[in-house]
């Protein structure tokens, strides 16, 4: 199980940063929100650039953004290995957006809210590198695993079994030692407070890669 890990929960996201690069974590999770998709606003474009130059590893953007042409602009010259929007947001330039991305040789992908219709994913899951499984409501750190999400899961599994492709499944929210396992499925989990808020982050890390 590859893990992703999310530092929106971090309180000093420089000190965050420099332990999750001593951990056998595989990427930095990037949570940027622009306050229009989602209530919050996370980092600024600046932070997000200070810390691509601190983490060792390689970033896997989640964009919760409606302008995501901008932003794709933006962090397309950074370690990044993932750059994630959201189906909602992209609508009807989702294709063009995922073309984009992947002309930067960035490898992209799209995020689904809980409450979109997976059947949504259909129209692009032959062009995707990456789906990202929403596990809470896009916005904020800390909150609680939607149960709905193990089911969701295994529909997004058919799909991709009904057209023959592999995408990364990741899976983004609520994820700690009690909810890992609902979503062994997956390819990817993307964890934040669980490990922040520990003492030890490689051990938190170790306990979400060895599922079941
Ligand atoms: C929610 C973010 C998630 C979240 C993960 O909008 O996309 O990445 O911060 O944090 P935890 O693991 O605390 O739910
Ligand atoms: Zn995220």
């Amino acid at each position: 199980m590859k893990i992703s890990v999310s530092i929106l929960s971090c309180k000093d996201k420089i000190s965050g940063i420099k332990k999750i690069n001593k951990t056998s974590a595989d990427f930095l999770h990037i949570d940027f929100m622009d306050g229009k998709f989602t209530e919050n606003k996370s980092l600024s474009i600046k932070e997000v650039k200070e810390i691509n130059k601190i983490s060792t590893k390689k970033l896997d953007i989640h964009l919760m953004v409606k302008r995501v042409k901008k932003y794709i602009k933006k962090f397309k010259s950074l370690n990044v290995d993932y750059m994630v929007f959201h189906i909602e947001a992209g609508k009807k330039k989702t294709k063009k957006l995922l073309k984009l991305i992947r002309s930067y040789n960035i490898k992209n992908g799209l995020a689904i809210s809980p409450e979109t219709d997976i059947n949504e994913l259909e129209e692009y899951i032959t062009s995707i590198d990456m789906i990202l499984l929403m596990s809470v409501t896009p916005g904020k750190g800390g909150q609680n695993f939607i149960t709905e999400s193990e089911e969701r899961l295994l529909k997004i599994k058919e799909l991709c079994q009904k057209y023959n492709v592999n995408p990364v499944i990741s899976v983004d929210g609520g994820i700690n030692n009690k909810t890992k396992d609902l979503v062994k499925d997956a390819d990817m989990l993307v964890a934040g407070s669980y490990i922040t808020n520990s003492d030890n982050y490689e051990e938190s890390i170790k306990i979400l890669k060895s599922i079941k």
